[in-house]
């Protein structure tokens, strides 16, 4: 088979993609009328018609928006399992999600709601697809640190259901040293720690996220090559990234695929994984991706390889399980 058809098929792990970002219109919709709730928004066409993003920030007022219409446990399950079909579809068997828990116990929803239903959903995807799943919870970065640190303090009775923490929303003007206190805490609670970095920000912010938080992979990170020192260094510390191809040309980042950094991260040696990011919003799941970035690049099968052995050894999974993947 053509390389394509090949990365297609290979088993891999999606290590970036938010679960608020998997709601589909047709979802959006269906849960709006279960929940009597009315979005701005007469149709699913005119939702879609929305989805012209010219920047982060106009993608995440359109996704906290939606996310309104996620209220109750089973809302929660219902968009888990719905991703989890789609992952399948594309042979993802291991998923590490991250949700805002944030963004929901800001609009009254008990946290327990957001947690129980979204490892509803985990058990029946893994009783069903067989993808193994992690959660990640991320704090909003456009919120205060003292926010995060009462919504840390808040988690830490369900800690053991929680695998690790990352940072996501607004980048620019929330760097990651407005975050200090907060990640040195999490890891004080023996969690590991991401971070969304170099993405619309600069590559000081990858240096930020390294040294001030104990980042154990760079969210995007697509921005290191503007530094040599700091690419130079993701690739001797083995600094995994979770590129999200789609997501950057659809918010701007890059105005085409074919001007994204991914040949040069995968030259330079980076550790780069693919993964989708918001998959609702911008175009594609995994595979979407994947077809996206081979109509620009036309890699080889050992690219596809590559990228595919990364996902697993980047994922938090156990030796164990990694060595069953890989
Ligand atoms: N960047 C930052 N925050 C986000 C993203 C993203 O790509 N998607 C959902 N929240
Ligand atoms: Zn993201």
């Amino acid at each position: 088979p053509d390389p394509l058809t090949l990365a297609l098929g290979m088993p891999k792990a999606e290590l970036h993609v938010h679960i608020e970002g998997t709601l589909e219109p047709e979802l959006a919709f269906a849960l709006a009328r279960r929940n009597g709730i009315t979005l701005p928004y007469a149709d699913e066409a005119a939702l879609k018609a929305a989805y012209a993003f010219d920047s982060l920030q106009s993608f995440l007022d359109l996704y906290y928006a939606c996310a309104d219409v996620l209220r109750t446990r089973e809302d929660f399950y219902d968009l888990m399992l719905a991703y989890l079909k789609r992952a399948a579809a594309d042979k993802v068997i291991h998923v590490e999600v991250f949700f805002d828990p944030q963004t929901h116990t800001a609009r009254g929803i008990p946290f327990t709601t957001v947690l129980e239903g979204l490892e509803d959903g985990l058990a029946e995807g893994l009783a069903r697809y067989g993808i193994s799943g992690r959660l990640i919870l991320c704090f909003l970065r456009h919120l205060p640190e003292e926010e995060c640190l009462a919504t840390l303090a808040e988690v830490e009775p369900w800690l053991e259901r929680i695998h690790g923490f990352g940072l996501d929303s607004s980048e620019k003007g929330h760097p990651p040293s407005k975050f200090v206190r907060l990640f040195a805490r999490c890891r004080e609670l023996g969690k590991p720690v991401v971070a969304h970095a170099g993405e619309e920000g600069p590559p000081a912010y990858i240096t930020e996220a390294l040294d001030l938080l104990g980042a154990q992979r760079i969210d995007h990170g697509v921005r290191a090559v503007e530094d040599e020192a700091v690419l130079a260094r993701l690739v001797r510390e083995g600094i995994p990234l979770t590129v999200c191809p789609l997501s950057n040309t659809r918010l701007c980042v890059f105005a085409r695929m074919s001007e994204h950094t991914l040949p040069r991260l995968l030259a330079a040696g980076a550790r780069v994984t693919l993964n989708s990011d918001d998959p609702a919003y911008f175009g594609g799941y995994l595979n979407d991706n994947i077809r996206a970035v081979q109509e620009a690049f036309h890699f080889d099968a050992a690219t596809w390889y590559r990228l595919a052995r990364n996902s697993f050894e980047a994922s938090f999974a156990k030796a164990t399980e990694k060595a069953g993947w890989i």
